[in-house]
């Protein structure tokens, strides 16, 4: 059993990968300080300890207090559009408090660290098929903080003799029966189409209808949160010799947004209104990831990843909680470092 310091874990998929920890009889202590997470998405036998990691004080409080085997690192600012409109503050969070985070985590003289990087490291692939040596050259502030700080943490590699995974996502979706998608705003096309499905929004807009695809909408990888946090576990347990190891996290096949809106009718029963609205900017044709690295070193297979089943999850986990997270805040108790 290892402890585990898990930065984010309120957020959708820190939460995931916290319940599978626990699952797995591994011991969870969550930081989050709340900005974007839930209260109520912080599986039972967590710890919640609300503060922000940019926090020196507070952190060295929390990692002095137990004996942690490895940090999870989901903590950061993950909206796009919000990326391009404000960059300074996705560099003070997701760059300068994750370095705070990281001198907490020396000090305490942990060396196992896991961190969500993402696929918006590429920026415009030049391959239908992104291997983890193609070039980086991101066309957000958002993917900017990520390839910085993959960057950093290869210094703290050698410097300091850390084991580091870092893990570029692609389009984490689905649900688990317990944890499931609550962004405010959301902005990913699941949980939109399922908001469209219930009423909550009025028609779903498809941004770009004239990319050199098939159906002329945007291509993307789809990858379950199941599957993510499967990636994390086998870090833990695989992952031993100090080093850094990038890995992609998508399955290899990618599908057009219309034909994800398909499958969401197929899968709620009803049409769907859709309207198509120009390009979002910086949005590539195609994003979908060669998973060959992730399968081959760590074993890793996409299980729970085929977009049935991803939007049956997603469809079920929002049945049972029509109102996301909102209603269960109350019931639970937060603890703080202060
Ligand atoms: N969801 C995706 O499709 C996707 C894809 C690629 C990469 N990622 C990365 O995975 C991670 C998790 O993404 P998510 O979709 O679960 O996002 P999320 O917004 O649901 O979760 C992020 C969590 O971090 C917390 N947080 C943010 N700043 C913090 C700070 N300074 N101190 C403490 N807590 C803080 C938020 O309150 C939230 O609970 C992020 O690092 C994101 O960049 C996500």
């Amino acid at each position: 059993m290892a402890t585990i310091l898990v930065t984010g874990g309120a957020g959708y998929v820190g939460s995931v990968c916290c319940s599978q920890l626990l699952d797995r009889g591994h011991k969870v202590v969550v930081v989050d300080d709340l900005s974007t997470g839930h209260a109520g998405a912080v599986p039972h036998g967590a710890v919640l300890r609300r503060l922000s990691i940019s926090d020196r004080d507070a952190l060295a409080e929390v990692l002095t207090a137990d004996r942690f085997d490895a940090v999870f690192h989901f903590a950061a600012k993950a909206l796009i559009p919000e990326s391009v409109a404000n960059p300074g503050a996705f560099f003070d969070s997701n760059v300068a408090s994750s370095i705070a985070l990281l001198e907490a985590v020396r000090a305490a003289g942990i060396r196992r660290f896991v961190f969500s990087s993402s696929a918006a490291v590429y920026g415009n692939p030049q391959s239908a098929s992104i291997d983890e040596d193609d070039p980086k050259d991101p066309v957000n502030s958002y993917g900017e903080t990520k390839l910085m700080l993959e960057r950093i943490l290869r210094w703290y590699t050698s410097a300091y003799g850390w084991t580091v995974a870092a893990f570029r996502y692609f389009n984490a979706c689905g649900a688990t029966t317990t944890v499931g998608e609550d962004h405010r705003p959301e902005t990913h096309i699941i949980p939109l189409l399922l908001q469209t499905a219930t009423g909550e929004r009025d028609f779903f807009e498809i941004c770009g209808h004239d990319y050199p695809t098939p159906d002329g909408t945007c291509l993307r990888d789809y990858v379950h949160v199941v599957d993510i946090a499967q990636a994390h576990l086998l870090a833990l347990s695989v992952l031993e010799r100090p080093g850094m190891s990038v890995y992609n996290i998508g399955t290899g096949t990618s599908h057009s947004v219309r034909q994800v809106c398909r499958v969401v009718e197929q899968v709620v029963g009803a049409t769907l209104r859709v309207r198509e609205a120009g390009r979002r900017p910086g949005d590539p044709a195609i994003l979908c990831a060669s998973p060959q690295r992730l399968m081959r070193e760590l074993g890793w297979r996409p299980k729970s990843s085929d977009l049935h089943s991803i939007v049956r999850s997603a469809w079920e986990w929002k049945q049972r909680h029509p109102r996301g997270y909102e209603a269960d805040q109350a019931s639970l108790t937060i603890s703080s470092a202060h």
